[in-house]
């Protein structure tokens, strides 16, 4: 398919996002977690061009967004009942859940898997667009392939513009990080990748414990889970130990992110932290637009990355982190 150039327009308007979405084209839109790049998940001519426009490869499946629990019902074969609690209680939310797949979906939407993975979002804004629609919207994060995703309009904008005709432009997004995804294996909930609904939420909710795989390079059941997800393009590393923060370094152009504000820090350093206070919600909030931030500021080359308390979202934060860390091994 030869690439057409658009004049990227930026706007609130719903008509005309809907408008592009039935033409078969691509718009970015915001959910909660962060922004995806929607088109019509039934046509298999316009999911084509997300994996062009995000030069994503095809083994990498498709998030698809719907109303609600009834909606995903007409791509789904089963609904376990454990599942299906899942969605009562988190939908709309940061909660993705892989059903087996109905032939209406087309195989390009889950990469020729046997399972379809389908989100309710809770923005008000993806929620009155999906109303509006008579399909369902694939929608991966709206960046280019292995890097941060957009939680603002203007993220999406300053990668994809020329590429798509509009972006939706919902404010910053309230979560800041991706979905979680789960699914069953025999009787067991596994989490492939861990997001915007804790782990703990999740087992307090269904009273029994949750198998998280989402470490692995490789993983059959979640393809897209490359280990180098989530990447800026500096050099990102772990700080070792909070106790032994460094107050004073060698190195003239580091990045120090802080989960939370400290005392004393080594002077002549950018430093972003992402939550004053310490709070997990804020810090995910915070976390990408951080990313982008030290990437593109000229006085930082290496950045020093803090992990945070390693419960609830927190988990999912050091997940993403430990991601884009490994790009650099
Ligand atoms: O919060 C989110 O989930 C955002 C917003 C836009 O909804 N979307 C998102 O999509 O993060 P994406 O494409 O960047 O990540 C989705 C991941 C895939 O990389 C893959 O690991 C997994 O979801 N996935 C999707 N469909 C799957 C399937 N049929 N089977 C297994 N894993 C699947
Ligand atoms: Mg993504």
């Amino acid at each position: 398919m030869s690439e057409t150039f658009f004049h990227t327009q930026i706007g609130t308007d719903l008509e005309e996002a809907a408008r592009w979405l039935e033409a078969g084209q691509c718009v970015a839109i915001p959910t909660e977690t962060v922004y995806g790049l929607a088109a019509n998940a039934l046509e298999p001519s316009a999911v084509v061009r997300i994996f062009e426009t995000k030069n994503r490869p095809a083994f990498d499946p498709l998030i698809v967004h719907v109303p609600d629990a009834v909606a995903a019902e007409a791509y789904a074969e089963a609904f376990p009942p454990l599942l299906r609690r899942l969605a009562d209680r988190f939908w709309p939310g940061p909660l993705t859940i892989l059903l087996p797949k109905k032939a209406v979906v087309p195989d390009l939407v889950t990469s020729g898997l046997p399972r379809v993975a389908l989100r309710a979002p809770a923005h008000p804004l993806a929620r009155r667009l999906l109303a509006r629609l008579p399909f369902p919207l694939a929608a991966p994060s709206a960046n280019p392939f292995g890097y941060v995703s957009p939680t603002t309009a203007q993220h999406v904008y300053e990668q994809l513009q020329g590429k798509i005709p509009y972006i939706l432009d919902g404010g910053p997004c309230t979560i800041g990080i991706e979905s979680t995804i789960i699914g069953m294996e025999d009787d067991a909930l596994v989490v492939y990748r861990l997001g915007g609904v804790p782990v703990e939420a999740i087992e307090k909710e269904v009273n029994t414990p949750v198998v998280v795989r989402s470490h692995s390079a490789s993983n059959p059941a979640a393809p897209g889970m490359l280990t180098t997800h989530y990447a800026p393009r500096k050099r990102l590393l772990l700080w070792p130990s909070a106790d032994h923060w460094p107050t004073s370094t060698q190195e003239p152009k580091l990045g120090l992110l802080l989960f939370k504000r400290r005392q004393q820090l080594p002077a002549h350093t950018r430093c972003i932290v992402l939550s004053e206070t310490g709070d997990l919600a804020e810090a995910a909030q915070n976390l990408f637009a951080a990313l982008r931030t030290f990437d593109s500021a000229d006085d930082v080359e290496t950045i020093w990355a803090e992990q945070c308390p390693d419960t609830g979202l927190g988990r999912a934060i050091n997940d993403r982190l430990r991601r884009a860390a490994a790009r650099m091994a």
